[in-house]
């Protein structure tokens, strides 16, 4: 596919990240230089397999996305930030990776039901406002296939200092997560599980969408 630098932002009032040039190294200092531990640990507890189709959203620059894709996936990436889906895009290419990305909104995926055999969301539910957190996870379990899952990772309890002082020049407080499994299983979902993954101040939390009888 030919992909043109004519992109822009997609609006969103969830916590945009347009510095995608130091987005990679920003992830290496904050994870201590663990961030291939930590991307291989969210995609063993995926339980990621060759030729499941999967959805990151919010992808960022696309290094899970790209990771997932080398294990055998097709992987499309979103995210509202038009820079870093430029940069993932190079990325991808220079990986050879079957990963591909486009501008988009946790809010309001533009993908038609029952799409997926899982969506990915790293490290982005703590960018979006507590009002909006349940209709972006409405998305994903909307283009959730029936049996497929959601695996979400984010911060378990205080996040890194360099993250709070980032935290800090955003527009709307940090979010935090709590209850995000009773939520989960309110709006629709099944089998959630709850696991600390590489580092362990983050959690990755999976989910099913109930398969249909
Ligand atoms: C901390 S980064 C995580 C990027 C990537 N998933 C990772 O694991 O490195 C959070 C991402 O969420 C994106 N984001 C913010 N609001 C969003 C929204 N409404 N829908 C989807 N992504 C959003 C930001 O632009 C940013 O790229």
């Amino acid at each position: 596919m030919t992909h043109t630098n004519a992109l822009s932002d997609h609006p969103t009032r969830g916590g945009v990240i347009r510095w995608a040039k130091f987005y990679d190294r920003a992830v290496g200092i904050i994870s201590m230089g663990r961030e291939a531990a930590m991307r291989n640990s969210t995609l063993e507890r995926a339980n990621v397999k060759p030729g499941q189709r999967i959805l990151d959203v919010g992808c960022g620059t696309g290094t899970l996305t790209i990771a997932a894709a080398r294990r055998g996936a097709t992987v499309i990436g979103v995210d509202p930030a038009a820079n870093m889906v430029r940069r993932a895009r190079e990325k991808a290419a220079a990986a050879r990776a079957d990963a591909t990305f486009q501008v988009g909104v946790a809010e309001a995926l533009e993908f038609a039901d029952d799409q997926f055999d899982m969506v990915l969301c790293s490290l982005v539910l703590h960018h979006l406002l507590p009002s909006m957190q349940d209709d972006c996870l409405r998305e994903m379990l909307r283009v959730i296939k029936p049996g497929g899952q959601l695996v979400l990772v984010d911060f378990s309890g205080p996040s890194p200092l360099l993250h709070r002082v980032a935290a800090l020049f955003r527009s709307h407080d940090h979010e935090h997560l709590d209850g995000l499994s009773h939520r989960l299983v309110d709006l629709g979902f099944e089998n959630t599980d709850r696991a600390p993954i590489t580092p362990s101040y983050l959690f990755c939390m999976t989910a099913t969408k109930p398969a249909t009888n």
